[in-house]
């Protein structure tokens, strides 16, 4: 389901394979994509053809010899090589989407490169395919035709299924997300020239992200699980907005005030661009004199908002959050010369995002990368101490843990249905569930476990979902166990 990955899903890159499997997809994409735009204006014996034509042909090998055949197909939206799903990043987005706007144009949906294949088959089919022009209905025949005529035997065509054409939503929603990073690059490098940031743009950006979190919020924060390490504050600050601008919508904001939360949580941690990089950026804990500069950026990033040119454009709240969003509910964290009352709305929305986001990150001085669940699990510890409970209630709602009917995996290795909610809103990720396989993953008829319970010996809980799954991956139909309950009990119980 292209990037709309279940909370608590296994983390990205967890598996050392499936990050290997990744790094050679990127690099055959590519390698194909340079091809590509090469052959659009050289023929077979130029010298960069011949070059770049060569390592493509060197990257199909290494992978033919593993595999019988190495297929790349677009489907909804995204490229997948043999199966896999190659997740693109800020950097490689525009090849990404140059190679599926080359797979449209041509009504294709997959190239399947076979065993056996000659370096100038491999010549030929890259300039039969590049050249290939034409778009429209016939745009596939045509091409199948020009390698057919060609000889090229060892490549397979497929067509490209007619709900695919349409570019949907999704599309652009990414585009979005893109065009925001982007933005706020610029903003914050005019910032640093001294120049002005364009906030009638941001204003614009943001009023299409509500438009898009309206039409389909689901797969707008689904988004955010792209995660650039090389930009962080750029990526973590564009996912801060999104997932604010749709938590707002959760706890009935307008979408006047929703555009103007959304621009207070994109700029944030503006505060940051005086931060220097060797602290933002430094492995390992911060030094007493770091973490006060480190602390410092929320007043730089109120200073700099109230000094904006455009400042008339600029909600009023976008200050209070640069000022208080590390601020926590019980009025302890920082800065803490703060002295107040109590904190903005805005404020403690972006809180709660902008911990949820930092947690769920890979970062080098961190430890540990939470899974969407475990941070979750981990914040409603904090809850009414560190976080607003309302709010946090409504994000974890918002993120839609665990419903009921949710195939799991638990850390005991067991798999299990869940098959009712905790009544306790500290406890919204630790429902009631039905075990359906034990450890060694046989399949059982179990009984129901509240996932509250704890050793009494140790204290700990004796199990914790891990992860979300698929039914359809794992061949279970959910509502076979539903039924077969309700089927249980409409019988009388014997001897009652
Ligand atoms: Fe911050
Ligand atoms: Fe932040």
């Amino acid at each position: 389901m292209d990037n709309r990955e279940l909370p608590g899903g296994p983390a990205a890159g967890a598996d050392p394979g499936a990050r290997a499997r990744q790094k050679a997809g990127l690099e055959l994409l590519t390698r194909f994509h340079i091809v590509d735009k090469i052959a659009k204006i050289y023929d077979p014996g130029n010298d960069a053809f011949q070059t770049q034509g060569r390592l493509l042909f060197e990257t199909l090998t290494a992978a033919l010899a593993a595999e019988e055949e190495v297929s790349l197909r677009l489907r909804h939206g995204t490229l997948l090589l043999n199966g896999v799903r190659l997740k693109f990043g800020v950097g490689t987005y525009g090849m990404f989407k140059s190679v599926i706007e080359e797979f449209r144009a041509r009504n294709l949906e997959s190239v399947t490169f076979l065993r056996g294949l000659t370096i100038d088959e491999l010549f030929e089919f890259m300039s039969v395919f590049a050249k290939r022009e034409k778009t429209g209905a016939d745009a596939f025949d045509g091409l199948k035709a020009d390698v057919e005529a060609a000889g090229l035997e060892h490549f397979e065509l497929e067509k490209l299924a007619a709900e695919e054409i349409p570019q949907g939503l999704h599309e652009s929603s990414a585009r979005l997300f893109f065009l925001s990073i982007v933005h706020l690059k610029e903003s914050f490098a005019r910032d640093r020239r001294n120049e002005p940031i364009k906030i009638s743009t941001t204003r614009r950006l943001m009023q299409s992200i509500y438009n898009h979190i309206v039409e389909d919020e689901g797969f707008v924060y689904g988004l955010t699980n792209i995660k650039n390490h090389d930009e962080y504050t750029l990526n973590h600050s564009v996912n801060v907005c999104l997932l604010a601008t749709a938590l707002g919508r959760r706890l009935g904001l307008s979408r006047a005030e929703l555009v103007d939360l959304g621009m207070a949580a994109f700029f944030h941690d503006l505060g940051k661009t005086e931060t220097p990089l060797e602290i933002l950026n430094k492995p390992g804990r911060l030094t007493d004199a770091e973490r006060d500069i480190m602390e410092r950026h929320p007043f730089h990033g109120a200073e700099k908002l109230a000094l904006l040119k455009e400042f008339r454009r600029l909600p009023l709240r976008a200050i209070h959050v640069a000022m208080e969003h590390h601020i926590k509910e019980d009025l302890s964290g920082y800065p803490r010369y703060f002295k107040k009352d109590d904190i903005n709305l805005f404020s403690k929305i972006v809180k709660v995002v902008d911990v949820f986001d930092a947690i769920t990150t890979k970062r080098i001085y961190r430890a540990k990368t939470f899974t969407r669940a475990e941070a979750l699990n981990l914040m409603l510890e904090q809850s009414g101490t560190e976080f607003n409970p309302v709010i946090l209630k409504a994000f974890v709602n918002m993120l839609g843990v665990f419903p009921i009917g949710t195939l799991v995996a638990l850390t005991t290795g067991e798999m299990a249905i869940v098959q009712d909610v905790n009544p306790d809103a500290k406890l919204v990720l630790r429902p009631t569930v039905k075990l359906i396989t034990d450890s060694a993953g046989n399949k059982i008829d179990g009984e129901a476990v509240d996932l509250a319970e704890r050793d009494p010996e140790t204290g700990r809980f004796r199990r914790t979902i891990a992860a979300a799954l698929d039914p359809g991956k794992y061949g279970i139909e959910v509502s076979d166990y539903f039924l077969s309950q309700a089927a249980g009990a409409a019988r009388p119980e014997a001897g009652a």
